[in-house]
């Protein structure tokens, strides 16, 4: 599967923003993280990021039409790799439809499996840097400084959405609205499952060979 069109997809804390950042930039392609542009948005306290915060700070899904209408006004023609997006299946069928319409197709996309508990670790362990959205984590990929950011020097923090009520709430609500697309993407062959339990260094070499 050499793609240029792709679509990460996994459960929260699955190692999807990881991948595609180093993959992004290793490749010239580029990384649109859904979570990532919401959270700007609530930053900068424009309509669609107070509306959504309320949702993201619950764990809960923003509605599909909203988010449709942030993914697309973002998106490029040139390769890319989609992290946090689709998460519905109505997001999945908004999305094949807006490439047909370019006469374009979505190349693969690469399921992150990894078991639950590992999940709720990583979740409880990860940093955030609040200046630019640096990720690290506690146990697996400390920072240089302890709670400072190596690239920009700012703040690490903890999501809002990390803390162990929105962590639950966030895999019942992938298991509920998410997980149908493993079937959707199944079914009509586009789907690649990783095994993403092991060290970061280990998933990236086994995603090498799916890679443009
Ligand atoms: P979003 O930001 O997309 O969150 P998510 O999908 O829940 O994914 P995460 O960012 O939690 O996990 P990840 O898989 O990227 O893991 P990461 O690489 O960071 O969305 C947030 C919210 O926005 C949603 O809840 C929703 O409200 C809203 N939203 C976003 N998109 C939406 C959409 N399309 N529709 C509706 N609502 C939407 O890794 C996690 C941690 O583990 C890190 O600390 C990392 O360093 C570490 N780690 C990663 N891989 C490994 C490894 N192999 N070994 C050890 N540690 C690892």
């Amino acid at each position: 599967m050499a793609s240029n069109r792709m679509v990460f997809l996994g459960p929260p804390g699955a190692g999807k923003g990881t991948h595609a950042a180093w993959l992004a930039e290793d490749r010239g392609l580029q990384h649109i993280s859904t979570g990532d542009m919401l959270r700007v948005a609530v930053k900068a306290g424009t309509e669609i990021g107070l509306a959504a915060k309320v949702y993201m700070d619950q764990g809960k899904l923003i509605p599909d039409d909203i988010m449709i209408d942030v993914l697309f006004a973002d998106i490029s023609d040139t390769g890319w790799i989609l992290d946090g997006f689709p998460r519905t299946v109505a997001q999945a069928e908004a999305l094949d439809k807006r490439l047909a319409e370019y006469a374009a197709e979505l190349d693969g996309v690469v399921l992150f499996e990894v078991d639950r508990q590992t999940l709720i670790d990583r979740l409880m362990a990860r940093m955030t840097c609040e200046a630019c959205g640096a990720v690290y984590n506690r146990l697996h990929r400390k920072p240089l400084v302890e709670g400072v950011c190596d690239v920009c020097g700012g703040k690490l923090q903890q999501r809002v959405d990390d803390r162990p009520e929105a962590v639950t709430e966030r895999l019942a609500v992938y298991d509920k609205q998410t997980r149908p697309l493993v079937e959707f993407y199944d079914r009509t062959s586009r789907l690649t499952r990783i095994d993403a339990r092991g060290a970061i260094e280990d998933v990236r070499l086994a995603m090498e060979p799916l890679l443009p």
